[in-house]
């Protein structure tokens, strides 16, 4: 396996639709298959532009909402030396949200364009794969109550949801819609079977550049 990249799989969809459980899932299967697999998430808290999201998150700090776009959107950017080294070292990484999120999420605010939200994202490592896991709002309640960061409630979800359908319509991207309402395990199947076929395709070919 020499000399072949990884493959980048983004999971993405409202909140509650599994994308966490279904992230460590993957990658513990691609492992025990014998792949090298590693999970990302965003907001990546761990760094210092990180601490500031999770208390912007956590409703414990105000900021500006272009600020905090671009400060997301940094983020992503500051692990892009650490995704490019993995993925050029045959490591497959699943990431647990993307730009995706965070262009939803703001555009999902008054007065935000979508073009406007994606500009700090264009050229970030372009996933091969970006799994949105569909369910409906109604489902996603059954799953349990909202939590009681930012950005966790109905109507806010809902607008959110509007702009990743406005997202998933770029033909450019390799979005596959996953029925996020089975069984973990039925998921859990299909998003494995997926994967493994992207990891295959994606050793033949160079890492592209998202939106550009
Ligand atoms: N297919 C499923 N069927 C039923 N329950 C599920 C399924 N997948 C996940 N769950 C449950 O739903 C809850 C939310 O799952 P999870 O945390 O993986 O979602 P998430 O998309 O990461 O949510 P968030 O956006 O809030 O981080 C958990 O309690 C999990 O056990
Ligand atoms: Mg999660």
């Amino acid at each position: 396996m020499a000399g072949r990249r990884g493959a980048l799989i983004v999971l993405e969809g409202v909140d509650r639709a599994g994308k966490t459980t279904q992230g460590r899932r993957l990658v513990a299967a691609l492992c025990a298959a014998g792949h090298r697999a590693e999970l990302l998430r965003f907001p990546e808290r761990s760094t210092e532009i990180g601490k500031l999201l999770s208390s912007y998150l956590a409703k414990k700090t105000e900021l500006e909402d272009h600020s905090v776009h671009l400060l997301f959107s940094a983020n992503r950017w500051e692990q892009v030396p650490l995704i490019k080294a993995k993925l050029s070292q045959g490591v497959t990484l699943v990431v647990d949200r993307y730009a995706f999120s965070g262009v939803a999420f703001t555009s999902a605010k008054e007065n935000f364009s979508l073009d406007w939200c994606k500009q700090p994202d264009i050229g970030l490592p372009k996933p091969d794969l970006i799994l949105f896991l569909q369910l409906q709002l109604v489902d996603a309640a059954t799953r349990g109550e909202f939590g009681h960061e930012r950005y966790e409630n109905g109507t806010f979800q809902e607008r959110a949801l509007l702009c990743f359908q406005q997202l998933m319509s770029d033909k450019t991207l390799n979005w596959k819609v996953v029925d996020a309402s089975k069984s973990i395990e039925d998921v859990h199947e299909e998003i494995r079977a997926l994967s493994e076929d992207v990891i295959l395709c994606a050793a033949q070919r160079p890492l592209g550049e998202l939106w550009k």
